[in-house]
């Protein structure tokens, strides 16, 4: 499937906006300020882990399925111990695909605009998979293992097809690529601002050969890092700063000022650190 046809199929899916933008509302309620549901989004994203966690969840039901599947063909619908086999992997991909789809949530509650379309494709027919795959398990418990692998198959279908989707949406719409991966260097020292425009509780905003860099004082101490949050690219310099911390305005993200490090979530991956001196008036940076 392309990228044209998967489009056209998604502008033709009208319902996809208005429906996302109503559970787009509905989580905001759920997951506002320091609420519990909040917390459990952050864990969710794979602050923690630094790196996030539904792509990781998404191999359980899907290797468990696809594994549930091939037992299935080598049991021949008999119901004997291989195919025992398959009903365990079809629930422990039940399990995986209940914890994809809610981390999923999280990470898509940050979209927007055609990545929310698409999430809402991808999430819907993921859950749907799952409704197929809980279905199937429930048939099978009753042995009515015709039709219960008759939906195996289609959630796998389903399963596969989502996959697709969310596949695009990271390596065609960069959806939850870190903002900063392809930012490098300068290598060399390099001159990025006067050393006197460097002050306290303020940012210096600067272009320094690829990098948008800010810098500023803590404590005295000059420090320069990315002007763009890993997490959806958004602008470091328009809160102040608190605690030693940058704070996103677009998701709530906080890094660390003088290590780059992630100190709240959704973001999963650091910002760059520069290392600075000061030589003849003008504050010079590079990357370790
Ligand atoms: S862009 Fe999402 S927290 Fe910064």
């Amino acid at each position: 499937m392309t990228a044209d046809v998967l489009d056209r199929i998604i502008q033709k899916l009208t319902f996809l906006g208005p429906l996302g933008d109503t559970v787009h509302k509905w989580l905001g309620r759920l997951l506002a300020g320091d609420s519990p549901t909040a917390l459990a989004k952050e864990f969710l994203n794979g602050s923690w882990l630094g790196h996030p966690l539904h792509p990781a969840l998404t191999d359980v039901p899907i290797g468990a399925w696809m594994g549930a599947s091939l037992l299935d063909v080598a049991d021949g619908g008999r119901g004997g111990g291989i195919g025992r086999g398959a009903d365990i992997m079809v629930a422990v991909g039940c399990a995986g695909g209940v914890a994809a789809v809610v981390s999923g949530l999280a990470d898509w509650q940050d979209n927007y605009g055609k990545e929310r379309e698409m999430g809402a494709a991808h999430g819907l027919i993921n859950t749907g998979a799952l409704a197929l795959y809980s279905t199937s398990l429930a048939l099978r418990i009753k042995g009515a293992r015709g039709p219960a692998i008759g939906l195996s198959l289609l959630g796998l279908g389903a399963v596969l097809t989502g996959a697709y989707i969310g596949g695009d949406m990271v390596f065609r719409l960069g959806s939850q690529v870190n903002r900063n991966a392809f930012s490098e260097g300068p290598s060399k020292w390099s001159a990025a601002a006067e050393e006197d425009e460097v002050v306290e509780g303020a940012f210096v905003h600067k272009q320094v050969g690829h990098n948008q860099v800010l810098l500023t004082r803590l404590g005295g101490e000059i420090c320069a890092v990315s002007a763009i949050c890993s997490h959806a690219g958004g602008p470091l310099d328009e809160l102040p700063i608190e605690d030693g911390q940058l704070h996103c305005p677009w998701h709530g993200s906080r890094f660390d000022l003088r290590t780059g490090q992630v100190i709240h979530g959704p973001a999963t991956a650091a910002i760059p650190v520069f290392e600075t001196r000061t030589r003849e008036g003008k504050v010079e940076i590079r990357r370790p």
